[in-house]
């Protein structure tokens, strides 16, 4: 069975995840999406939030599946059974740090293989942290994430005026 996992922090997940995702589900047999828990990384929403908007987000994806993790990505792999790790390359920028996580995942796991997917053009400017500025500031993140995303946004930002 051909398994992959797409790691992340997905704080939150953007549209620019989901096409990757949708763009991947289609030649993996089972895809596991798999959110950082790193409390070192201050984050906007909890694991237990992010892992709940990626559930949302990808409910019609039937070979998706949403985990965390904790600790190094080859472990985890090793623990779902995948020897496939998907990276999305937006834009010459994201390699050099990409190439580095890849080569340092191979010299973990040898037998674990790493896969770049080009994003679409319409997503290449999108990152979680641009969403969470647009969001923050009032802006309309519409077409930008998917809609539960959205509204978890709203939820947040208008919780921190209200304090
Ligand atoms: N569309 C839109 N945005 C995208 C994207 C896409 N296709 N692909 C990446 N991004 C954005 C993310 O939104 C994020 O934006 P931000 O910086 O504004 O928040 C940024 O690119 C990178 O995020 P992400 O893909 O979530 O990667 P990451 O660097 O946060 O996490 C892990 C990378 C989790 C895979 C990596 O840290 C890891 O494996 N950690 C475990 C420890 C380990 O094994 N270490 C050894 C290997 S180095």
């Amino acid at each position: 069975m051909l398994k992959a996992v797409y790691p992340g922090s997905f704080d939150p997940v953007t549209n620019g995840h989901i096409d990757i995702m949708e763009r991947c589900a289609v030649f993996v047999e089972k895809l596991v999406v798999a959110v950082l828990d790193n409390p070192s990384k201050a984050s906007l929403f909890s694991v237990e939030e992010r892992v709940a908007m990626l559930k949302e987000a990808t409910r019609n994806m039937p070979n998706v599946e949403v985990r965390s993790f904790y600790g190094l990505l080859v472990d985890f792999c090793r623990q779902v059974d995948a020897g496939l790790v998907i990276r999305g390359l937006r834009a010459v920028t994201d390699f050099e740090y990409e190439f580095k996580m890849a080569l340092a995942n191979r010299k973990l796991a040898e037998d674990i293989e790493t896969v770049f997917i080009s994003s679409s053009s319409d997503n290449m400017f999108i990152s979680s942290s641009s969403i969470k500025e647009i969001a923050m500031f009032g802006g309309s993140v519409e077409d930008m994430v998917p809609e539960c995303v959205k509204n978890c946004l709203d939820r947040k930002f208008k919780n921190r005026e209200e304090k």
